[in-house]
């Protein structure tokens, strides 16, 4: 990719500290091995765990697959976001109804002119788990994690594939996405 600017992708969960902390650095780690020039980062719905660090069960069933979790820390997601941001990833249909929410409020705030992002599922394109949510490990057992990483694998594999088809029919100041 040839724009200096990068594309700008935030994957949104409820708290930011098991799902999108994950799906960022996977996602992270496919679209730099495809030497993407997109930048990503995340955020939760909620302010439950602000400044927080990645949960730890999330931190040690992501190292094992190499992803390293530990420089994160939790935020909420704000409107300025919607300015900042060119794709914004939901883990779940509660995440993006809430996002959708939030997004509305941007809309009245800043006058859609302003509004940059668009919001799709993280699963959106990935044909193992369709349109499917990634399942919230939180309350759950280790298997809830591993199910995390195997989604965010494939879910990121299938935005690269579009990013990567996007960007190549597009001028950098025309991306379709
Ligand atoms: P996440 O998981 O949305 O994947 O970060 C959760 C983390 C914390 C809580 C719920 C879900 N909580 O209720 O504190």
């Amino acid at each position: 990719m040839s724009s200096k600017t990068p594309y700008k992708v935030l994957c949104v969960c409820l708290g930011n500290i098991c799902r999108s902390p994950t799906a960022e650095v996977v996602l992270r780690h496919f679209c730099d091995k495809q030497q993407l020039n997109i930048m990503i980062d995340s955020a939760g719905t909620s302010n439950y765990h602000p400044g927080k660090a990645p949960d730890e069960r999330s931190q040690k069933h992501a190292l094992k697959r190499g992803y390293d979790l530990s420089a994160l820390r939790a935020r909420q997601l704000k409107p300025q976001d919607f300015i900042e941001f060119d794709l914004i990833l939901a883990m779940d249909h509660e995440n993006l109804s809430n996002i959708q929410a939030l997004l509305d409020q941007a809309h009245v705030e800043y006058g859609a002119s302003q509004i940059r992002s668009k919001i799709a599922l993280m699963s959106e394109y990935d044909q193992t788990y369709l349109k499917q949510a990634l399942p919230d490990p939180y309350y759950g057992g280790v298997e809830g994690f591993e199910r995390v990483l195997d989604q965010c694998e494939s879910s990121s594999l299938a935005w690269v594939s579009i990013f990567k088809n996007s960007f190549q029919n597009n001028s950098s100041n025309n991306r379709s996405m």
